[in-house]
């Protein structure tokens, strides 16, 4: 196959042209000969002024590129599409797919002969390994790392487990328009991703125990000088990917998605990398079935000690040894001869990983946070292709519930109803969202941690039980059942839900009923004018709405599947 500039060339049916043409155009940029016939790695600069996770990005690519010309080859930067939790509308989820295809294609279409992906905020690096693994060349991920911490009232902030802590408090009017204001100028007080266990936090995880990136680029922090010497070494070792290719396919396996499983459940991972963690696999043919997830979340306890399950921030994490102090931990459950980009196998990394003596964020096995895994799958006629529920950061007394339902039909009626002083709610009702999913919202906002209405929050109540078919921030924390399968707008169950009726939730039984006889559902089915489908006359939207998959599929596009799919299960 051909490499360096010589690859993809395009076709005017006389390669040398195409070569030449090539050669002519580039060295407009100043390239000499020499740098044209080194190994090419590209680095996808993921940098946009939109996007303050991502704002060490020049600096990363800087290093990156060192470190590649360092090892020999020629580094070559190129921009894709950027996308940060808060400024991506409709959702950052209905852009993480278009993320995917645009770094795919952009992989595929130049030059390159291994490539360096730097991502961060929760969509970046999931719709990077989606690329990396169709596209199947050498792959290197460097996460932009996490942010440090600040405190307020000598109390330590995180983003964003206390944006929506101290949020609460605010509507429920314990503290003032003035002193919101103060923790709003304090929550993110560095560059980098969210520092607790979030989507962000937990997608670097995965990618770290996949073998995806080197050791420490989950949890270096964003604005630490060791983070540049990672992104140099990122950079050298794409270099040495590109001249002798160890490729996503090698790495992507049924034995790294197993070890992937077991570390979301050990971390107190976010519920949405399930969704992600489903869809890099499923382009690998590897089919994660949520039955199996949950299996192993019985025997792998919460042993990371971060919130918004436990107490402490990424920061902490990386000084008590960072990943491998929990892949350590977690050993025996482990595929430890998975291979890894760093050219040795899981168990060697672990094995070189910092031992820090008295450390109490990763906790050993006899003394966990949770004892079982951070996330349990539940079934029922609610929910008969499965749900989630992050049950380490839920109310323990909730857990177990049966409670009256309040429904809203929408996003809209949602906003517009839930601090109504006329709504008919009490703290053991339990919330219903409905349309929000993958279609109907669409794009399954991050709504199912539905605000406690605030004629409740103000007489104390913190948490109930809320049920939707939306996902929900992996800094988000409450008694939060999420991603119900199917969805309403596709004729799930969730659609025959009226309000008064009762919903009985029984997460040691991994159970979700609705408490109506078969009968009358079947009657309501026939009859339920389900919402109408989102408009979508042309565009990503168009292509978005018609073959987007279910949460249990991984959101991904059904055409993206390949023909392989579910041939390979988790080993
Ligand atoms: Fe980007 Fe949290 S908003 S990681």
């Amino acid at each position: 196959m051909a490499t360096g500039m010589r690859r993809g060339l395009a076709q005017y049916g006389d390669a040398a042209f195409s070569l030449f043409l090539r050669k002519a155009f580039i060295k407009a940029m100043g390239y000499s000969d020499d740098a044209l016939g080194r190994p090419i790695v590209g680095i996808a600069n993921t940098y946009s002024d939109f996007n303050p996770c991502h704002a060490t990005v020049p600096q990363l690519v800087a290093a990156v590129k060192r470190g590649v010309m360092l090892a020999g080859a020629l580094p070559m930067e190129f921009p894709t599409i950027s996308i940060h939790e808060s400024f991506a509308w409709p959702t950052s989820m209905y852009l993480r797919n278009l993320m995917a295809l645009d770094t795919e294609e952009m992989i595929r279409a130049q030059p390159v002969d291994a490539v360096v992906l730097i991502g961060g905020c929760d969509k970046t690096i999931p719709a990077q390994m989606m690329a990396m693994v169709s596209a199947d060349v050498p792959a290197v991920v460097v996460p932009t790392g996490p942010m440090l911490t600040r405190t307020h009232g000598g109390e330590r902030l995180g983003a964003c487990t206390d944006c929506r802590r101290w949020w609460a408090r605010f509507r429920a009017g314990e503290i003032d328009a003035t002193e919101i204001d103060a923790v709003n100028e304090r929550l993110a007080p560095t560059a980098g991703t969210c520092m607790v266990m979030g989507t962000a936090s937990t997608m670097a995880c995965i990618a770290e125990t996949m073998g995806a990136s080197l050791p420490g680029a989950a949890t270096i922090p964003a604005v630490h000088a060791e983070r540049l010497r990672l992104a140099e070494a990122s950079g050298a070792r794409a270099a040495a990917l590109a001249t002798a290719p160890i490729k996503p396919s090698a790495v992507i396996t049924p034995a790294s998605v197993t070890n992937a499983l077991v570390v979301l459940h050990a971390i107190g991972g976010s519920t949405n990398a399930l969704i992600h963690l489903t869809a890099i696999a499923a382009r690998a043919g590897i089919a994660v079935d949520l039955d199996r997830f949950d299996a192993i979340g019985r025997d792998v306890p919460v042993l990371v000690d971060l919130k918004p399950s436990g107490q402490h921030y990424m920061e902490h994490l990386h000084e008590a040894g960072g990943l491998s102090a929990a892949l350590r931990e977690l050993a025996p459950l482990l595929h430890l001869d998975a291979p890894t980009v760093s050219g040795r196998t899981l168990g060697e990394v672990i094995a070189e990983g910092e031992i820090v003596a008295g450390q109490t964020v990763v906790r050993p096995f006899a003394n966990p946070v949770f004892a079982s895994g951070g996330l349990a799958v539940l079934r029922g006629n609610l929910a008969p292709g499965g749900a989630l529920i992050k049950h380490a950061s839920a109310t323990p007394a909730l857990l177990t519930h049966t409670g009256r339902a309040v429904v809203f039909d929408s996003l809209a009626d949602l906003a517009a109803r839930i601090d109504s002083p006329d709504l008919d709610v009490t703290a053991d009702d339990v919330l219903v969202l409905r349309n929000a999913g993958p279609v109907g919202a669409p794009g399954m906002p991050e709504a199912g941690y539905l605000p406690i209405p605030r004629k409740l929050a103000q007489r104390g109540v913190k948490d109930m039980v809320r049920i939707s078919d939306a996902r929900m921030s992996g800094t988000a924390f409450g008694t939060v059942v999420l991603h119900v399968t199917p969805e309403a707008a596709r004729g799930g169950p969730l659609s025959l839900v009226r309000d008064g009726d009762m919903i009985r939730l029984d997460t040691p039984a991994r159970s979700l009923e609705l408490c109506v006889a078969p009968e009358e559902l079947v009657r309501r089915s026939e009859t339920v004018k389900h919402a109408p489908a989102p408009s979508a006359p042309s565009g990503y939207r168009r292509l978005y709405v018609a073959h987007v998959t279910q949460a249990d599929r991984g959101c991904d596009f059904d055409f993206m599947l390949p023909e392989t799919f579910g041939a390979r299960a988790p080993l």
